[in-house]
């Protein structure tokens, strides 16, 4: 396995056996930093991370997992660059490869974060785009093997927006790793054919399932995990809230859906959640349309099923593992970590 020098922008990019290193690898990082131990190796290297869209964990993850390898840190916000207004992607990536060691981005179309890596040097690391989200998929499946203790022959199901980013990497990963994987959702919402094209044969090859469905029932007492994401997603128009609510009302993850799944089922949600109205855009929500929780009942994100904050951890570990195998060169840096 070789991972020096090259980029990660999906989850389809890496092999089975190469996606399960990075799991290990992030597991062993996870182990280091409970320890203690210092693992700085990459004192000489700094990063860019660009977001043309917010956040909390990607942002944060990428940051702590850089300091704790040791490396400087530039965040650029999505105001604070010429990219895109001033400068074009491929002029960008030709700068920014000069000066840093990687590149994160997290914006708008993976043509983008496409042309990034196109034009660079070093690693470009994908942190969301419209289509993918591939450090997510992998920080989930780790939260999974560690409450499972196994992967390969687990049932996890996506429930509501099935045709976003977040599904699509799931799909993907779950093809890859062995896990059956039911997308139920409206199907004016399914996943675009070409994603499913492709990870089918995966999955076919890995003994794995894929199932697209609109109907709820499917999921009776075969779901190990349910799995549900925002119903608008970034970069989306406001106006399809009304739209989007009348669609996904059915799929919203409750106590009755729970018991659909297996008994000893877990809820998991990238986050952020809309599971009360305790943000801005809930409560401006709740005043149009007049709901008090959306995706996920609050009474479910909060029970003991929810491993919601797990995989927000889970995202330092193994984003930390990707940046660290892309950047690791084993003439330079000694064994101790790999
Ligand atoms: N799950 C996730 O990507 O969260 P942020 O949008 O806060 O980065
Ligand atoms: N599907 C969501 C994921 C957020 C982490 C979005 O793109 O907004």
């Amino acid at each position: 396995m070789n991972f020096t020098g090259r980029d990660f922008l999906r989850v389809l990019d890496y092999s089975e056996d190469e996606l399960r290193y990075m799991l290990a690898t992030a597991k062993k990082f996870k182990q280091l930093k409970k320890e203690g131990k210092n693992h700085k190796v990459f004192s000489d290297k700094n990063i860019a991370i660009i977001f043309e869209k917010t956040s909390t964990r990607t942002r944060c993850s990428f940051e702590v997992a850089g300091y704790d390898l040791g490396m400087g840190v530039t965040y650029l916000d999505p105001t604070g660059s010429q990219m895109g207004h001033k400068e074009s992607i491929a002029d960008t990536a030709r700068v920014l490869s000069r000066l840093y060691d990687g590149i994160e981005y997290r914006g708008f179309d993976q043509s983008i974060v496409n042309t990034l890596a196109e034009y660079s040097d070093v690693p470009v690391w994908n942190g969301l785009t419209n289509e993918w989200h591939p450090t997510q998929a992998l920080a989930d499946f780790m939260t999974l093997e560690e409450h499972f203790g196994r992967l390969s022959g687990l049932t996890l199901a996506y429930v509501g927006d099935t045709h976003n980013n977040v599904a699509n990497s799931l799909m993907a990963m779950s093809a890859k790793m062995g896990v059956n994987f039911i997308a139920c959702g409206p199907s004016s919402l399914r996943p675009s054919d070409a994603v499913i094209n492709e990870c089918s044969p995966v999955a076919e090859r890995n003994g794995c399932s894929i199932e697209v469905t609109d109907n709820i029932a499917v999921l009776d007492g075969r779901a190990d995990a349910i799995y549900t994401d925002v119903w608008l997603s970034m970069g989306e128009d406001k106006v399809k809230w009304g739209e989007r609510i009348e669609l996904l009302r059915p799929y919203q993850v409750n106590a009755e859906m729970m018991n659909r799944a297996k008994p000893g089922a877990v809820f998991l949600h990238c986050l952020p959640a809309f599971h009360d109205l305790n943000t801005a855009v809930a409560r401006d929500v709740n005043e149009k349309f007049g709901l008090t929780e959306m995706e996920v009942t609050n009474e479910v994100f909060e029970s003991n099923r929810s491993l919601v904050f797990d995989q927000a951890e889970n995202r330092m570990h193994t984003i930390k593992s990707v940046m660290f195998l892309t950047l690791y060169k084993k003439e330079k840096y000694n064994e101790e970590y790999n």
